[in-house]
């Protein structure tokens, strides 16, 4: 073993020695020094060796690894030096490439989801992050002091900054909801849209928790919009994501700010509702909160409920993401550790 170690510290100090330009040089290190280079090889296998033999080794192979290492340190930034001077400059070396960015996970099924909506005529809007209890709340049919409020646990802004209107606080909206509200208020009816966007809760952090994350609402307003147009809509979303072999389950819920409400699952896409680990052996994965527009939301976006209606919908993209992508921990989203969302390349 020492013998053939000493046979690659020649060799390889050889073909450093005689390099004739960085790339050579580099291909050189890489083949005597690289991950897979035999003296790293030697390394990984020390512990099949005989216990006496193991320090002897080791410590051989640290040393020409260390020998050789500094070798090609010294020819290295010679070159550089040349190449600095404008001595010379090899124009067939490959060039340095930056590596390519990837889309965020979260955009990518944000994107998915949008196209798909656009698709049967929703259009997209923004809504508001920093927002007021009227337009989070109080317009959305649910009260000051009504328990329902509960239910959007919510981040307040410094009590001093009064919005203009004087009565609602601002805060960060903790659902997208409230951008009905805004986009009912400015368009011209009929209107379809889609809003993406962040959304914030007082949630502690945990696998499936986080104090922010991401929402979709929809939302179509028209003289003669019925519960089956909601279901309609639905499905074609569900199958247009989630593949065209899932069916969709409706359970009544409740929301202040829709009548009647449901809460929406799918048949499981993975164990074709057989039941997994997944859906909870259940064969369903609930997906989304929506349904018909309550008459007092549109009243107060000015609407006239004897004449409009509407249906509504929202769902949580991370959720939705985590499920696509077989994700099991919210946190990896909001962490930006490459490692992750380099499998999105
Ligand atoms: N805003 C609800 C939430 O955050 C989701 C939701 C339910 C939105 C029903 C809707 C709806 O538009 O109709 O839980």
């Amino acid at each position: 073993m020492g013998e053939k170690i000493l046979k690659i510290k020649k060799e390889a100090s050889k073909q450093l020695s005689e390099a004739k330009d960085l790339q050579m040089l580099q291909e050189t290190f890489y083949k005597y020094l690289g991950r897979k280079a035999e003296l790293n090889i030697i390394l990984k296998e020390l512990k099949k060796l005989p216990p006496e033999k193991k320090p002897i080794i080791g410590k051989m192979v640290n040393e020409t690894k260390r020998y050789l290492l500094a070798l090609y340190e010294e020819r290295a930034s010679l070159f550089k030096k040349q190449k600095e001077k404008g001595e010379k400059i090899d124009f067939s070396l490959p060039a340095n490439i930056p590596p390519l960015a990837s889309k965020h996970p979260l955009s990518l099924i944000t994107e998915e989801i949008v196209s798909s909506f656009r698709r049967i005529g929703f259009s997209i809007e923004e809504g508001k992050e920093i927002d007021t209890e009227f337009y989070n709340f109080e317009a959305l049919n649910i009260p000051l002091e009504h328990p329902s409020r509960d239910a959007f646990d919510t981040f307040y802004i410094d009590e001093k900054s009064i919005p203009p209107d004087g009565k609602y606080k601002y805060l960060l909206r903790s659902h997208t909801s409230p951008s009905q509200i805004h986009v009912l208020q400015n368009k011209e009816l009929p209107a379809r849209f889609i809003v993406p966007g962040r959304v914030y809760r007082p949630d502690n952090m945990d696998a499936s928790h986080s104090f922010m994350f991401s929402q979709i609402e929809g939302f179509y307003v028209d003289r003669t919009v019925t519960f089956a147009h909601l279901k309609g809509t639905l499905l074609f979303f569900a199958k247009d994501i989630f593949g065209k072999e899932v069916s969709l389950r409706f359970r009544p819920h409740f929301f202040p700010f829709t009548e009647p409400s449901v809460e929406v699952d799918i048949s499981c896409f993975l164990c074709k509702g057989e039941g997994c680990s997944v859906c909870k052996k259940t064969g369903f994965i609930e997906i989304l909160g929506a349904g018909m527009i309550h008459p007092r939301v549109l009243q107060s976006c000015g609407i006239n409920p004897e004449e409009w209606k509407g249906f509504a919908f929202g769902m949580g993209i991370d959720r939705i993401a985590m499920l696509k992508f077989g994700i099991n921990d919210i946190r990896l989203f909001y962490e930006n550790d490459l490692r992750f969302l380099e499998n999105f390349l």
